[in-house]
């Protein structure tokens, strides 16, 4: 269970090399510049397919033999890239297939990155060709720790090969046109087709009148599915080409975030370990890193992820890039660390001096030296990981709770035609977690086919679409005495977006012990409220007029034509408990709510801290890792609930024992 995700005994530190962007002298003195900093990895390759192979028939690997027997001779691990992200440009002349076609039905040219069609016979060709020909040459390097197949996968494309690949898909997926038409309700506005040619993929030249509106939900959303796989194919294939020669490499591509067009839980099976980077927008709050982080370890059941990519300093491509404050790096890395990554790397070693990357933050800066702050606050965590070694790889959260993200279901509700546009599901998931996170209560983010017998408690925020077994699943849960918190806008359609009817929140309407009869969808700004245990909440975005058919009414809306009817509900199924929260309330209400669910299934913290200090544990058999930070402004103090040593200082804490933690500030505690 505590398994490394790479041969590696200690946390790789380093990232994305691009030595193809200089001249041999500059490779050496950078060997020098990552001694200094404590570098210990470099991702090599990841934009290089036009230098490897500059015509159809030759591939020369000259000079990455050389960058790679350099950095073996420093005694650099690799995580070597497949390159793949990008055809060259003769690829792109000589096989205009290989170019996208985008969602108002533009032909790009050649230009840009990632941005191959994933339906090209062309490339899916090449591109696991060159993969199978680095592993084939570098097998026996081994400093190798892992493959990065292609990068950050992304985009999408509408061209005749894709819409072709689509009615294929869809035939396997229906096998006929009667149950296509049906799951698609092509009744409706005289869709029905007869032939599979008819059907055409969903974008603006046909269902779609904005990205994100289209006439046809269930289309739109098989598109969505069609898609995700498309491109997941492309990476097996290149996955399949490394292992042939070096079957004992993990493989991975680096992920994004909750990134919408690419059901990373589904892909998840196929990496051997999740790898993703993380570029939080300047107003991103602690608690939104932290859930990103959460998504991440969650994907592969809380397995130890890498930190593939984040900038030591600034961004280039925000509207502004503010500078990472000195200690921001130092602690947005550890808070990876906490929430389960086994490795802090960067995008970028040395910036670029020409294209759009050339202002964003690096190791090696433009001014080429090791006398900068970037450099300096680097070097300094370099040696600070040094100090940490191996103890925290391979451990792992342990949390009791648990939300539900679901990609189908983020589609589902995004491409909803009503109630509202202001429906976001990522806002609503990050409302509940924010609640868990103000305690230091850990969790999960899982998925719907995942394990519910783990956890005591679990979130299903707008869970809009259950699928087939979801309900019974569910049910189940609750039933075994689990507590379900479930809200507006869940029940409402099937895995076709094909709506349940006999009430919302249909297939869930027996575990809540409520019917739905209707959705008030409030205009921005616009607000009801509710008293509940004494205190007044705002509720906003959807109102839910609803029923109880057996749950105690543990709150009432006080305003609107609906003042009195039940808001807030508890009912009892089996031997657990299922909440209903019939609206958006605010900040407070989720705290106090999680709150009493925690309470009620005996959930505990980590540690209690003052706001704005996140504790986060790791464990393995024998010991407990806690981290605390300080996300302030001001010194905190925190009290020990043990006996620890701080594994950076080296000193002992005991058990009730106030310490003081610095703003920006991070402590590192190992159990005794
Ligand atoms: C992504 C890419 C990198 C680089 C960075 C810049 O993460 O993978 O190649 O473009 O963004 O932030
Ligand atoms: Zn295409």
């Amino acid at each position: 269970m505590y398994e490394k995700v790479w041969k590696h005994n200690k946390i790789a530190y380093g990232g994305d090399y691009n030595p193809e962007q200089w001249d041999e002298a500059t490779w050496a003195e950078d060997m020098r510049l990552f001694k200094l900093a404590h570098i210990d990895t470099v991702t090599l390759n990841v934009f290089s397919w036009a230098a490897l192979q500059p015509s159809e028939e030759e591939y020369d690997f000259s000079r990455l033999d050389k960058i790679m027997n350099m950095v073996r001779e420093n005694g650099l691990k690799v995580v070597l890239a497949t390159s793949t992200a990008h055809h060259p440009a003769w690829m792109a002349k000589r096989y205009p297939e290989i170019l996208r076609t985008e969602f108002n039905g533009m032909r790009r040219k050649f230009g840009g990155r990632h941005n191959s069609c994933p339906n090209s016979p062309v490339y899916r060709k090449y591109a696991p060709r060159l993969a199978e020909k680095l592993a084939e040459r570098y097998k026996d390097f081994d400093n190798i720790i892992a493959w990065h197949i292609s990068n950050e996968y992304s985009g999408e494309c509408y061209c005749d090969n894709c819409e072709k690949a689509f009615r294929v898909w869809l035939k396997n997926r229906y096998k006929t046109l009667d149950e296509l038409n049906r799951v698609w309700n092509t009744s409706f506005w005289s869709h029905t087709f007869y032939d599979w040619e008819e059907v055409v993929l969903p974008n603006m030249l046909s269902e779609h009148f904005g990205y994100e509106q289209t006439m046809f939900q269930g289309i739109t959303l098989d598109y969505r599915r069609f898609w995700s796989e498309s491109v997941l194919d492309c990476y097996k294939l290149e996955y399949e080409a490394v292992k042939k020669y070096t079957p004992q490499l993990p493989a991975t591509t680096n992920f994004m975030e909750f990134y919408k067009t690419l059901d990373y839980r589904a892909w998840a099976p196929y990496m051997d370990f999740i790898s993703w980077d993380s570029y939080p927008s300047v107003e991103a709050s602690p608690s939104q890193m932290a859930l990103n982080h959460e998504l991440m370890r969650g994907l592969k059941q809380g397995k130890p992820f890498v930190l593939m990519e984040q900038t030591p300093s600034v961004t280039n491509w925000q509207p502004y890039n503010e500078l990472k404050r000195p200690g921001v790096m130092r602690l947005w890395s550890y808070q990876a660390v906490a929430h389960g990554a086994d490795a802090v790397m960067f995008f970028q070693m040395r910036r670029s001096i020409g294209a759009c990357e050339k202002y964003h933050g690096a190791v090696i800066d433009h001014a080429g030296h090791e006398n900068t702050r970037v450099f300096r606050e680097i070097s300094a965590l370099g040696a600070e990981l040094e100090k940490i070694a191996e103890r925290t790889l391979g451990t792992r959260e342990a949390a009791e709770c648990a939300i539900i993200f679901d990609w189908e279901n983020w589609w589902g509700v995004e491409y909803s035609a009503g109630p509202s546009r202001l429906l976001r599901y990522r806002d609503e998931v990050q409302r509940y977690y924010d609640g868990f996170y103000a305690k230091n209560i850990p969790v999960d983010i899982i998925g719907v086919d995942d394990d519910f017998s783990r956890y005591k408690i679990i979130c299903a925020p707008i869970l809009y679409m259950v699928k087939s077994g979801t309900d019974e699943k569910l049910r189940k849960f609750v039933h075994d005495g689990g507590t379900l918190v479930s809200t507006f806008f869940s029940g409402y359609v099937d895995e076709h977006d094909l709506v349940t009817t006999g009430g919302y929140p249909g297939k869930l309407r027996d575990v809540l012990g409520i019917w739905v009869e209707e959705s008030d969808a409030l205009p921005e700004g616009k607000k009801n409220s509710f008293i509940w245990d004494g205190v007044t909440y705002e509720s906003e975005l959807l109102c839910d007029l609803m029923h109880s058919e057996g749950a105690e009414v543990l709150s009432v809306y006080e305003e609107d034509f609906y003042a009195g009817m039940p808001v807030l509900t508890c009912n009892r199924f089996g031997r657990g408990l299922a909440y209903y929260v019939a609206t958006r309330g605010d900040a407070l209400f989720y705290e106090r709510l999680i709150e009493r669910a925690c309470d009620e299934q005996r959930v505990g913290q980590v540690l209690e801290t003052p706001r704005g200090v996140e504790a986060t544990a790791r464990y393995n058999e024998n010991k407990k890792y806690l981290f605390l930070s300080n996300y302030t402004d001001e010194v905190q103090a925190v009290v020990s609930d043990a006996e620890y040593v701080n594994i950076l200082s080296g000193t002992r804490v005991h058990s009730g024992d106030t310490i003081p933690l610095d703003k920006t500030d991070v402590l590192i505690w190992e159990s005794v």
